[in-house]
C-alpha cells in the first residue's frame, strides 16, 4: 500500500459515498478504514460499545478474510440511552456464528474497569473502534487505554463530551494525526492515526 496511513484514511473519507443515512455511511467508512488499518500491519480489531451489532457483523467478515480477530466489550446496561433491552439478545443470536468460530470475542463488561482496561492495554489493535459511553472521562480512558491502535475511531463527534475526549487524546499522544473536519460529509467521525 502506498502513502502513509493517514493519508490513506483522509483519502477513505473523502472519497466515499454518502447516501443522507449517516450512520450507514459511518459503518461503511470504519469497514474501509478497519481495512486498511489492516493491511497496514499485525492487530485485531476492537469495538467498544456494540448495541445490536450492526457494525460488529461487518467487522467480523473483514477480520477473518485477513485472518484476524474481533473483540467487543459492551456490558449492555438497560435502561441506558442507548439499550432498551433487547440488544443483548440480539447482538449474541446474530454473532453466534462468529463466536462460534473464534472469530469474535466478546466482553460483557464496562471497558473502563480496571480489570477490562488492562485486558485492551496489552494488544496493539490495528483498529479501534470507540463507540461506547458518551461520558468525557470514560471516552479519554478508553482512548488512552488503546492509544497504541494504529487507527482509533470515535463516533458521535456532535457530543460535546465526546469532542473534548477526543481533542484531549490527541494532545496527549505527541506525533500521532488527529483526522476531523466538521465541515464535510463524514463529520460525525474522527480519526487517530
Ligand atoms: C452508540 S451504541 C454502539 C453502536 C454500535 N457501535 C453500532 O455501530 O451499532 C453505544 C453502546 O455503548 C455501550 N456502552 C455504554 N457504556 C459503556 C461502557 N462504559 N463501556 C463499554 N460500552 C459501553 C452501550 O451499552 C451501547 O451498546
Amino acid at each position: 500500500m502506498n502513502g502513509s496511513l493517514a493519508d490513506i484514511v483522509r483519502q477513505i473519507l473523502d472519497t466515499s459515498p454518502r447516501t443522507g443515512d449517516t450512520k450507514l455511511d459511518r459503518r461503511t467508512r470504519w469497514v474501509k478504514v478497519a481495512e486498511a488499518a489492516l493491511q497496514s500491519g499485525p492487530g485485531d480489531l476492537l469495538e467498544i460499545g456494540a448495541l445490536a451489532g450492526d457494525t460488529t457483523v461487518l467487522l467480523c467478515p473483514l477480520a477473518e478474510q485477513y485472518g484476524r480477530t474481533v473483540l467487543v466489550v459492551d456490558p449492555w446496561i438497560a435502561p441506558t440511552h442507548d439499550v432498551a433491552g433487547w440488544e443483548y439478545d440480539a447482538f449474541m443470536r446474530r454473532t453466534e456464528d462468529w463466536r462460534s468460530r473464534g472469530i469474535l470475542n466478546v466482553i460483557k463488561d464496562k471497558s473502563q474497569k480496571p480489570s477490562i482496561a488492562d485486558r485492551l492495554k496489552e494488544p496493539v489493535w490495528a483498529f479501534a473502534l470507540i463507540d461506547g459511553s458518551h461520558e468525557r472521562a470514560d471516552v479519554l480512558e478508553d482512548a488512552m487505554t488503546v492509544h497504541a491502535a494504529r487507527v482509533l475511531c470515535f463516533d458521535d463527534m456532535d457530543r460535546p463530551g465526546i469532542r473534548a475526549a477526543y481533542n484531549e487524546a490527541l494532545l496527549l499522544m505527541p506525533g500521532r494525526v488527529g483526522i476531523f473536519d466538521e465541515s464535510v460529509g463524514w463529520k460525525w467521525e474522527a480519526y487517530i492515526v
